[in-house]
């Protein structure tokens, strides 16, 4: 018998992925399907999921509980976006243009735009105005049915806005219905006041991440030609590793320069993008603990490469899927869409996205208790107005939700 806050009762079904921690390789298509289903909480957490009689038989009878009407209606956990550049100011719809006629992101890059005109629109804006557009990105991830969000700093690249850009991410976060998880990607690119990218990262870890692994959780580092080679990647994220940090790559996004072996070798949690990652890189990668995010939306913007996800997944690695939402690569902020292009180009079954998109990047951000319908996880459940929980993938830029509960508590 347990206290229940809230029953949300007779849904035609819940899905949620089986097992608990990461799932590694075909375990991701796993789903437990419970049909027809309620689900009761307590608090902020899952009590029990289960058949209606069941769950009524767990409850005790005289708690005073909210009720949620189910009819009709699919549960699945809330969506997890493992990745995102959220805390940016301006946009690059110039760029857009300029690329729709044929110019290419690197070249871009090279001439001082891409995330260099970022840099600059970011750091001419105040903290109150960055505090302001974090809030607003993550109001677009929770109309897509993000209830948990990691958010980079990365377009401050000096002392005074990369600090500027985690405190207006922990604000934004404040009060407001999408958890989220600061990451410090003070290696995003090399800033044009500095010579080169050692004597970046030498400026970065003495001046700006004592303060900056006050306010993160996780490093960052983009591991490319043009910012970060890995002899710099390795001192930077070795120095955040020993601030607590853990630790985050882009990785084989243009070109495969050892990124992977790097993470192995110092235990990342996981390497990010993989559009150019050979076969043995895929090999080396599914053998180990650190985890592939996908991000097909950036792909797809940016025409890139198809990363090696069948691959993967077939060999046993840990993938997740998150959005990469950012004005330069991939102004996305939908999971949906996401799933879509997973399904689509990546060749994932709609139930390998939705755990790839739940449980895996959950894992990915260090929380064992988020990502699934199972009792002691955290409350957060979406209510899809579809006939069929599929429509979430399928139904491309149609994702409708009935109801979205987070920790517990119905938003409206
Ligand atoms: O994940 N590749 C590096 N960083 C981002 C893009 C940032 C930008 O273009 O502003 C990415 O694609
Ligand atoms: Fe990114």
């Amino acid at each position: 018998m347990s206290e229940v806050s809230l029953l949300v009762h007779d849904l035609e079904a819940a899905l949620s992925p089986k097992g608990a921690g990461p799932l590694r390789g075909r375990d991701l298509g796993e789903l437990a399907v419970h049909a027809p289903a309620s689900v009761a909480i307590s608090g902020e957490r899952i009590t029990a999921v289960g058949p209606p009689p069941e769950v009524l038989r767990e409850l005790s009878t005289n708690s005073d509980y909210e009720t949620v009407d189910g009819r009709g209606k699919v549960a699945i956990p809330g969506l997890v976006d493992c990745h995102t550049h959220a805390a940016f100011l301006g946009d690059r719809a110039t760029e857009f243009e300029l690329r729709s006629r044929g110019a290419s992101y690197e070249e871009l890059h090279a001439s001082g735009g891409g995330i260099l005109s970022t840099v600059s629109a970011t750091r001419a804006g105040s903290e109150e105005e960055l505090r302001s557009a974090v809030q607003r990105h993550l109001g677009w991830m929770l109309e897509h049915g993000t209830l948990t969000a990691e958010a980079k700093s990365g377009y401050g690249l000096d002392g005074e806005t990369e600090l500027k850009s985690l405190r207006a991410i922990r604000d934004a976060a404040e009060g407001h219905p999408v958890d989220v998880y600061p990451t410090f990607l003070g290696a995003h690119t090399v800033p044009p006041e500095f010579p080169g990218a050692a004597e970046y990262v030498e400026f970065v870890i003495r001046e700006v991440l004592p303060e900056a692994a006050r306010l993160a959780q996780a490093a960052d580092v983009f591991v490319e030609r043009g910012s970060f080679e890995v002899p710099e990647a390795r001192a930077y994220l070795d120095a955040c590793a020993r601030h607590g940090l853990a630790l985050r790559l882009h990785a084989d996004q243009f070109s495969e320069r050892g990124a992977i072996p790097l993470a192995i070798e110092l235990g990342a949690r996981s390497v990010d993008h993989l559009e150019n990652t050979s076969e043995d890189g895929a090999r080396l990668l599914a053998k180990s603990d650190v985890a592939a995010v996908l991000l097909p939306a950036c792909g797809l913007f940016l025409d890139l490469p198809l990363p090696p996800a069948r691959l993967l997944v077939e060999e046993d690695a840990i993938v997740a899927l998150a959005t990469d939402l950012n004005p330069g690569s991939s102004f996305c902020e939908s999971l949906p869409l996401v799933m879509n292009l997973a399904c689509t180009r990546l060749k994932l079954s709609p139930a390998e996205a939705l755990s790839a998109c739940t449980a895996n990047a959950a894992h990915v951000l260090g929380l064992g208790d988020v990502g699934r319908l199972a009792p002691g996880y955290r409350a957060d459940v979406l209510l899809l107005d579809a006939p069929d929980w599929r429509y979430l993938a399928y139904h491309l830029g149609g994702d409708r939700f009935a109801a979205r509960i987070k920790s517990g508590r119905a938003l409206t």
